[in-house]
């Protein structure tokens, strides 16, 4: 490496207070020298003092929080208006489909450490019965929309540095599962770097600053500066519907939830389902001094968990489940706001190697990541919508390698909902004593999306004996 370019590296990291960076620079290759380079060079000054300074007031316990208030929902249809209702939101939903105005946005540059799987958690096979991917059934529920609206919604998927080569690597092993490869869109997410308690960078090795995605609200600047959202804009996109890699009962641009969305003139929308109780790790919508947010649960005093209505419902009742509407002109927008949306800090284990160049792999929390929040573009949203849906028919994430939200707990939710299709489409589902279905099933979306479809398309006398797969 050139003496300038080495001065000017060291020159930055000296101005940054981070110059311990370059402590194994005498140890490394040409290459590992050149990679380091790199990193530093594309450090930005301004963002690492702006996290070191979040740090700072995340450590003294600053942490001021608006005033919360409850916001108006759409709820579970229950009366026959509301039923009329919903069914105008759905052909409004269905029209926009029709016309292309919809893409399917997937966030998926996490990294999955809660399951601990080691590739990209769209590849982990979820099916019950067979080994179909995540990725596979959302392909499937994309190719489905294809076949009944006559347009198959373009797909934009971010990746990270981390997932991008390999999840691009599986869509093309399994060609797109069917999908026109020129409508799937991949696009990168930004990494930031995370900091020890005293805000100094850490080395993932030594040639190596330790950094992580940015969170899935990095999707916004990620989308706008990969080019992808002019693209989609090209081809007619209005809306965005944004979903996350790891829930199998997804309804990809449902068009109920779009509905609502275009009809409300909305913004920015969200689904939302009942918490399981006042104390359920959930994000809650509401508004925060008069704008729309969704908080996180730590963020929530006991009493506002706890508060009720007069009619003895929670009154924050409605949890976040991380599936949105939003138009591209409104991602433009809030792009275009000086604030922009907001780092959080989390307290995380972070492996790094020691000042002695050894490799530690922490028990406990050593270090801080910052993550954006995609929810907190709620607070640009002029209009929003929220949408109350039914757990049991529409989420079952798979975060967890065991227990609650594994893919355990995601299999026997999908069974659970295609026994229940199988039943409606007059099918005899063998139950347990527990009346959980003996044998795992699977319906692929290519099959059949519900029981109405089910009914036009199992041969007569169909019987389930054993594990069932229909595809
Ligand atoms: P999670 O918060 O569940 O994180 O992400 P994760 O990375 O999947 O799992 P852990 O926390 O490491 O165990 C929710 C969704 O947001 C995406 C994930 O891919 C997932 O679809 N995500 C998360 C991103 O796209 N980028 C990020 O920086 C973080």
């Amino acid at each position: 490496m050139n003496d300038s370019r080495f001065r000017k590296i060291r020159e930055k990291l000296q101005q940054l207070g981070q110059e311990h960076v370059l402590r194994f620079w005498d140890e490394l290759s040409e290459a590992q020298r050149a990679e380091l380079a790199e990193q530093v060079e594309k450090l930005e000054p301004e963002l690492l003092r702006h996290l070191r300074q979040l740090l700072r007031e995340h450590l003294s316990g600053k942490r001021p929080r608006g005033d919360l208030e409850p916001v108006e929902m759409v709820r579970v249809p229950t009366t026959d208006e509301d039923r009329a209702r919903h069914r105008r939101a759905q052909e409004a939903g269905e029209e926009a489909l029709r016309r292309g105005k919809v893409a399917a946005l997937l966030v998926a540059g996490g990294q999955a450490t809660r399951l601990g799987y080691p590739g990209p958690k769209g590849t982990f096979p979820i099916g019950p019965v067979t080994e179909r991917s995540l990725y596979q059934y959302q392909a499937e529920k994309i190719r489905a929309l294809g076949r009944r609206y006559g347009v198959t919604p373009p797909w934009a998927i971010m990746t990270s540095p981390a997932t991008d080569e390999a999840t691009r690597r599986f869509f093309e092993e399994h060609d797109f599962f069917g999908l026109d490869p020129n409508r799937v869109f991949f696009f990168v997410q930004h990494t930031v770097p995370a900091l020890d308690p005293e805000g100094k960078l850490l080395l993932a090795e030594k040639h190596r600053i330790a950094e992580s995605p940015n969170g899935h609200g990095g999707v916004f600047e990620a989308i706008a500066e990969s080019g992808v959202l002019d693209q989609l804009a090209e081809l007619g996109v209005e809306v965005l519907f944004h979903f996350q890699v790891d829930n199998p009962l997804i309804k990809i641009c449902d068009p109920v939830f779009v509905g609502y969305h275009v009809l409300e003139n909305a913004e920015m929308s969200a689904k939302v389902l009942k918490k399981r109780d006042p104390y359920e790790k959930l994000g809650v919508v509401g508004k925060l001094n008069g704008k729309y947010a969704v908080i996180e649960y730590s963020d929530l005093t006991t009493e506002e968990m706890e508060a009720r209505t007069e009619s003895g419902e929670l009154k924050y009742w409605a949890g976040s489940i991380a599936i949105h509407c939003y138009n591209v002109d409104f991602v433009r927008r809030v792009l275009a706001t000086d604030e922009g949306l907001p780092y959080h800090v989390a307290h995380k284990k972070v492996p790094h190697v020691d000042a002695q160049g050894q490799p530690v792999t922490p028990e406990e929390p050593n270090a801080y990541k910052f993550e954006r929040f995609v929810f907190d573009a709620l607070q640009f949203a002029e209009r929003a919508v929220f949408q109350e849906v039914l757990r049991e028919e529409e989420f079952s994430p798979v975060k967890n390698a065991t227990g609650a939200d594994s893919p355990d707990t995601a299999r026997r939710d999908l069974t659970r909902v295609f026994a229940e299709w199988l039943e409606a489409a007059g099918v005899e589902v063998p139950r347990g004593d527990d009346g959980a279905p003996l044998y795992p099933l699977e319906i692929s979306p290519a099959f059949a999306e519900g029981p109405d479809e089910l009914r036009q398309k199992l041969p007569a006398g169909f019987k389930i004996t054993g594990p069932t797969v229909l595809e």
